[in-house]
């Protein structure tokens, strides 16, 4: 897809992989709408709108997508479900709270906010989704059962989504993060964020390169893991 101009929501934008991804979007002059429950900081661009919203309620999406049909009309070309969390513990240690807030955010998120947008996709004939799982949805983790379980069902659904969404040109991705070095560690004792990590920049980076793949090419699945990593 050619950026140039397009409309784009990114979920989760204070911090972190969301924000940086913000952040590319305005370089390569698309109009971004940010989705999330905190605004980030130092974002000040006729280009971006920040809209509070938080993905795990189903009215807070509606509000969020009738101010941002609004703003630039109705045309939606670009969702990045990226708002996400983890707990990391023992599983018996894992509080009903918790694993509901993973899955709440996780992927009722994800399935609310492509829910709300991908009807303007296909009525446009025109979209790219692209859903943040983690290396987690694709392999599990001692003390990640809850995360584990929450970002494999990402994976199945955008599996599922793009084989439904295709045939009205619109494309969905599943992209498949290891360490990044964010905000996002803190409910994780175990790991210490370390410079050897991915940075936020870098996965933004081939969140654009998946969105400019040619139209005839699409780009399902996209594993990224970093080069060095602590022995
Ligand atoms: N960091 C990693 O190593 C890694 C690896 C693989 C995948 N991921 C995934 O990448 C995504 C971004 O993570 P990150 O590393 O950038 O973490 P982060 O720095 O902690 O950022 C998470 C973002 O999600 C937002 N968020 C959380 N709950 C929300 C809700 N209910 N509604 C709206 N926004 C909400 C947060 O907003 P607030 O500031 O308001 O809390 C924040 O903006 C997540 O889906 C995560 O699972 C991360």
């Amino acid at each position: 897809m050619d950026l140039e101009n397009k409309i784009a929501v990114v979920t989760g934008v204070s911090k972190g992989i969301g924000k940086a991804t913000v952040e590319a979007l305005l370089d390569k002059n698309v109009k971004v709408i940010g989705w999330g429950r905190t605004a980030p900081k130092g974002i000040y661009h006729p280009n971006f709108l920040f809209v509070n919203c938080d993905v795990s309620d189903v009215n807070s999406i509606a509000r969020a997508y009738n101010n941002t049909i609004e703003k630039w009309g109705e045309r939606i070309d670009i969702l990045i479900n990226n708002a996400g969390l983890g707990y990391f513990k023992l599983m018996e240690e894992l509080t009903l709270s918790e694993w509901n807030e993973m899955f709440d955010v996780n992927v009722k998120g994800t399935f609310l906010c492509c829910k709300v947008i991908l009807p303007l996709m296909k009525q446009n004939k025109l979209g790219h989704i692209i859903n943040i799982s983690s290396i987690a949805g694709t392999q599990g983790l001692s003390e990640g059962s809850g995360y584990c379980a929450s970002k494999f069902a990402v994976r199945g659904f955008s599996q599922s989504l793009y084989k439904e969404a295709r045939t009205f040109n619109v494309k969905v991705s599943c992209i498949y993060p290891g360490s990044v070095q964010t905000d996002f560690f803190k409910n994780y004792p175990a790991i210490t964020t370390n410079d050897d990590m991915m940075k936020p920049h870098e996965i933004a980076n081939s969140i654009v390169h998946v969105l400019e793949t040619p139209d005839n090419i699409l780009p399902v699945d996209l594993e990224l893991r970093p080069m060095r990593v602590k022995m």
